[in-house]
């Protein structure tokens, strides 16, 4: 699905990462680790098309289809999403409007599809929001907007969800949450995942890991991606940390 060869990825003149060759096959689960400024989030972000980098590679492609020369949208509309480690607050955009608009966005291109209204969009996402715990109220609010950390996390969850990618990206959606929000996160992914779809997280802890287990663990160090492994090696990572890479 995704063939990353010789990835080097580098914003405002800075090289961030470097030769990353990482291939994420069908139904894979992938989690990426490393520590603080490695380069995990210029990964992902990248990935998606973010503009504030510049991209260098042999291959960078998903679906056989050239990722470097499409923009977000048309990777979103590949099968691409990206939930953010730092969800941005958009005030004057109302959440329900903002989902409507991503779900049509994301369709546009299928010949027989109709583009939805918000009311039957509100409809479609009520269930979700309930297994969320996210109060409906939710969806009158500007996007993220004095959301605390976790309903933003959950918001990312909801757009997963609704959006139903092929490939998710997903930048720390565990971090900052308490025990019952991580549950319920962590649910939400699992069940994304058994709908076999692919993942990449990028996560700092073992917990998350209990809600999908991941068939390939990567550590990326400097911006350069120097070890892969199974399961065992995120266990590894948590007892003993990066030192030892
Ligand atoms: N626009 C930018 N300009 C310069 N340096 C950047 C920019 N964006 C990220 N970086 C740097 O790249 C490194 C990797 O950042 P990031 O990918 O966010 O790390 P991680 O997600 O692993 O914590 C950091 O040193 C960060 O300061
Ligand atoms: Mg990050």
């Amino acid at each position: 699905m995704l063939s990353l060869k010789n990835l080097s990825v580098s914003a405002d003149s800075k090289q961030i990462l470097q030769d990353i060759n990482l291939e994420i096959g069908p139904s894979e689960i992938h989690c990426v680790m490393g520590p603080n400024g490695s380069g995990k989030s210029t990964l992902v972000n990248s990935l998606m098309g973010h503009p504030k980098y510049s991209v260098d590679a042999e291959q960078m492609s998903f679906q056989g289809k050239d990722l470097q020369e499409l923009e977000p949208f048309e990777r979103a509309r590949l099968g691409i999403f990206l939930a953010q480690q730092y969800p941005k607050e958009i005030p004057g955009v109302n959440f329900l409007n903002f989902l409507t608009a991503a779900f049509n966005g994301c369709h546009s291109e299928i010949e027989s599809f109709k583009p939805m209204k918000a009311f039957k969009m509100k409809k479609k996402i009520m269930p979700l929001l309930e297994d969320l715990n996210l109060n409906p109220d939710f969806l009158k609010r500007y996007l993220n907007h004095g959301f605390s950390g976790g309903e933003k996390k959950k918001a990312e969850i909801l757009q997963l969800q609704l959006l139903d990618p092929n490939l998710a990206l997903l930048d720390e959606t565990d971090s900052g949450l308490d025990v019952d929000a991580l549950r319920i996160v962590g649910e939400g992914v699992s069940k994304f995942v058994n709908s076999e779809k692919s993942v990449l997280i990028v996560t700092h802890y073992q917990r998350i890991l209990e809600y999908l287990k991941p068939d390939f663990v990567h550590i990326i160090k400097d911006g350069r991606l120097v070890k892969s492994g199974g399961a065992d090696l995120a266990r590894k990572i948590e007892k003993e940390g990066f030192n030892w890479v």
